[in-house]
């Protein structure tokens, strides 16, 4: 059997895709995309993975048996862990906790050690991502921390291979690529191949809303850093890799048009990306439909949107982040989660079983279900506790219909109903039924609530 010292996934690293959008109006211009959801992690970040180790090996930082840590919002992990794990390495990998539960899973199932951080303190915080990260490399014996924010091998990755490869794929044609800011080395890398070849070609910010990177980019101004849900890109710091030397435009695109637009692009052209996906097609179709001449313009899917299916393509969690336009009535009706007219209830009916009932709340992430008759008439509710209740004596009792556990002396509160009633409501520790002449609308849990009092804070 051959045994080649290098596994053969990292031959798959790079060499992505580039497809002409087609589907969108780019004004005068022609888009591309560069699809790096395509490497093997799913990221662009397999690239400065396979770069960075590649290099702490070659100058003696990483050696066999060692630990490498790192300080990630995900992708970098997958892109290490891939390559570290394939290599034979341990890597450590400290995360913070708004990244979606699809990427702590991929890290996991890719054999990496995760450490959940907060996501809400900042730099010089000792729960601080990047400084638990630090910490922990100084505390393992033989440990490389990757640091991707300050290692030259983060740009260099992307200046050697992203670079050469738009330029060629472009066939030496190219006026402005549209790039977001992590730890920058995407746009420095970029910076440095194109001063070369096309000194003349202009970098395009995409910023999150909330990301310092934009407004220093404009003025020099530091502002103060606000708070965004797209993943992988935007800082409340300036990485000590920035090359801001070719940016030429920044634009600062919100979280609802980010989100918007990465389903727009799964829509219209087939392709799924995640959610920076989204704030970089924004700003490179407003730099696009901006233009009065013809340019050619790159951008990117930095990474696939099958890790975000819990969030960006997740009506109900986007309606819950108030991410989704929905009807606004003025009433009690705005804080249903799942308003029976918008055909989003999850429901059971009087004849079916508790184990359907059970299965059902499992699916939706529910604790009580109300139970329609026909589909409609409300005619009770049901919860956990009612189910386990009647399954306590034998487990046969999951074959009971829901009518024999549920709750059908029901109080429901109209629509109109005041926040002081449904709060008295909920302070029992019930569900509001909200429920009129014209029929039932929805429940309301407490969970509804506090995603409405969140809603109203933003
Ligand atoms: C998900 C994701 N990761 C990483 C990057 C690039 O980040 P960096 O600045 O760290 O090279 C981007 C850029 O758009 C991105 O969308």
């Amino acid at each position: 059997m051959p045994n080649d010292s290098r596994p053969a996934v990292l031959e798959l690293i790079g060499n992505t895709p580039l497809v002409r959008v087609s589907r969108f109006d780019t004004g005068p211009c022609t888009l591309f995309l560069k699809l790096e959801s395509q490497n093997p992690g799913g990221s662009i970040k397999d690239r400065i993975g396979l770069a960075m180790i590649d290099a702490a090996e070659r100058d003696g930082r990483l050696k066999p048996g060692g630990t490498i840590v790192e300080a990630t919002a995900g992708n970098t992990g997958l892109g290490l862990a891939l390559v570290g794990r394939a290599k034979g390495y341990r890597v450590v990998l400290v995360v913070p906790d708004k990244m979606s539960t699809e990427k702590v899973l991929h890290l996991k199932a890719m054999g990496a050690e995760v450490h959940i951080t907060r996501s809400d303190v900042g730099k010089g915080h000792t729960d601080y991502y990047q400084d638990v990260a630090a910490r922990l490399a100084a505390e393992i014996p033989d440990a490389f921390f990757a640091d991707q924010f300050n290692n030259p091998a983060n740009p260099l990755a992307h200046e050697c291979s992203t670079a050469p490869e738009i330029w060629a794929q472009t066939q030496h044609d190219v006026d402005a690529i549209v790039v977001g800011v992590g730890s920058a080395g995407t746009l420095t890398g970029l910076t440095r191949f194109f001063k070369r070849v096309q000194p003349d070609l202009e970098m395009v910010l995409a910023d999150p809303v909330g990301s310092v990177m934009a407004e220093y980019s404009r003025s020099g101004i530091l502002g103060k850093p606000g708070s965004w849900a797209v993943e992988g890109i935007g800082e409340d710091f300036i990485p000590s890799i920035t090359d801001l030397s070719s940016v030429r435009h920044a634009y600062s695109i919100s979280d609802e048009e980010s989100f918007d637009h990465a389903r727009q692009l799964l829509r219209t052209e087939g392709i799924l990306g995640g959610s920076s996906t989204g704030t970089l097609l924004a700003a490179a179709l407003r730099y696009c439909r901006e233009q009065t001449e013809p340019k050619r313009v790159v951008s990117f899917v930095c990474d696939t949107g099958t890790r975000y299916l819990s969030k960006v393509y997740n009506d109900q969690w986007m309606s819950d982040q108030g991410l989704l336009q929905s009807k606004h009535y003025g009433d009690l009706r705005d804080l249903i989660a799942r308003r029976f007219e918008d055909g989003r209830v999850i429901s059971v009916g009087p004849d079916d079983t508790l184990l359907t009932a059970f299965q059902r709340m499992r699916l939706a992430d529910v604790s009580q279900l109300p139970v329609l008759e026909d589909g409609k008439r409300l005619v009770g509710v049901i919860d956990e506790s009612d189910i386990l209740l009647n399954v306590q004596s034998g487990d046969a009792h999951f074959r009971m219909t829901v009518t024999s556990a549920m709750t059908d002396k029901l109080q429901t509160l109209a629509p109109d109903a005041s926040r002081a009633q449904l709060e008295a409501v909920l302070d029992r520790g019930l569900v509001a039924i909200i429920a009129d002449a014209s029929g039932f609308h929805g429940l309301i849990t407490r969970v509804d609530m506090l995603n409405h009092l969140r809603r109203t804070l933003a």
